[in-house]
């Protein structure tokens, strides 16, 4: 199984890489071997390469800068995926794509399901979900939208926080955003070893289309950072919850977007974990490698 992945140095790309080892080939790009701003490489790469399947983790991830830099956000969140998912469907490959929660508003009373509304209320999400529409033209395309995304690897909120909280006397943290955070070890688990069943699937195949993936159980960003911390002896902030209006950021947050997994579960017969003890793990882990800094 070959799997070439856009985005080599990313924190999801990083999981899959680990999560690959003994089970699958990537070939990871770069920025380097290919700048997502440039549609016409992205053919030509998925073109020559020698795969059995297509994934994209890179994006641009940055939701404040976002607001300030709308071309240069849905030149790599809606342009590339869109040229990768045309480039793939030429060759008849199969293509795996992230999004995101932040495709919704917010407002809602309980968990999301793949069929409701999308309705973004900041630039990263408007082109996230530019970016799923243009993907989802390619019969065999995979959209899997996560929310909250830690791991051992790279910067996320979970290596954040247990970083802040050892620098901080007081941290503050939101309590009054609510949402279902992912394990992205996890979620390179279940990519690694669903890659097969795409890889050779036929175009009919309910794994195909458009999915949610999330650990069980929805919470707020305070008690997702205080979950972590509290597993870090050297950890010494105190934690005082604050709002999403007190930080003021450029771009505004989906106050409430957990994410409905109902369907993962019943085409992939795979049951996402509660994501307390997912999140103490991830933290214990990087404690025990002093990760946290
Ligand atoms: N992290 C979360 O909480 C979260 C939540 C919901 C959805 N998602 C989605 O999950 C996916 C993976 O997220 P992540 O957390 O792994 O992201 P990440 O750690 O921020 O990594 C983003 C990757 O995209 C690459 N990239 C950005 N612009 C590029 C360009 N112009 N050309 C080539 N590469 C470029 C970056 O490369 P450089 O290192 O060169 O910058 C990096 O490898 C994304 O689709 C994201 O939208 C993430």
């Amino acid at each position: 199984m070959k799997i070439l992945q856009f985005g080599r140095t990313g924190q999801v790309a990083s999981a899959m890489q680990a999560a690959a080892r003994g089970r699958a080939e990537i070939i990871a790009l770069s920025r380097a071997d290919c700048d997502l701003a440039d549609s016409e490489r992205i053919r030509a790469v998925i073109k020559a390469a020698d795969c059995d399947l297509v994934v994209n983790t890179a994006a641009f991830t940055h939701v404040d800068p976002a607001e300030a830099a709308p071309e240069a956000a849905f030149a790599v969140n809606a342009h590339a995926p869109a040229a990768m998912a045309e480039a793939c469907a030429q060759r008849g490959l199969p293509f795996v794509h992230l999004s995101t929660d932040a495709v919704f508003d917010g407002q809602t009373d309980r968990a999301y399901i793949e069929t409701d509304r999308a309705e973004p209320i900041n630039v990263y999400g408007r082109s996230k979900l530019a970016g799923e529409q243009a993907v989802l033209v390619h019969p065999r395309a995979v959209v899997v939208r996560i929310s909250w995304v830690f791991s051992r690897y790279g910067r996320n909120y979970v290596s954040f926080m247990l970083k802040l909280a050892r620098e901080r006397e007081i941290l503050k943290v939101v309590a009054d955003q609510f949402g279902t955070p992912t394990d992205g070890e996890a979620l390179a688990d279940f990519l690694i070893a669903t890659a097969p069943r795409w890889a050779t699937a036929a175009v009919d195949d309910p794994g195909f289309g458009l999915f949610h993936f999330a650990n069980a159980g929805e919470t707020s960003r305070f008690d997702f950072a205080k979950a972590a911390i509290d597993r870090d002896p050297l950890a010494k902030a105190r934690l005082e919850p604050t709002t999403q209006a007190a930080f003021a950021e450029p771009a505004p947050r989906p106050p409430r977007s957990p994410l409905d997994t109902a369907k993962l579960r019943a085409v992939f017969d795979f049951s996402p974990e509660p994501w307390r003890p997912a999140v103490e793990r991830t933290a214990d882990r990087l404690v025990a490698a002093d990760l946290a800094g």
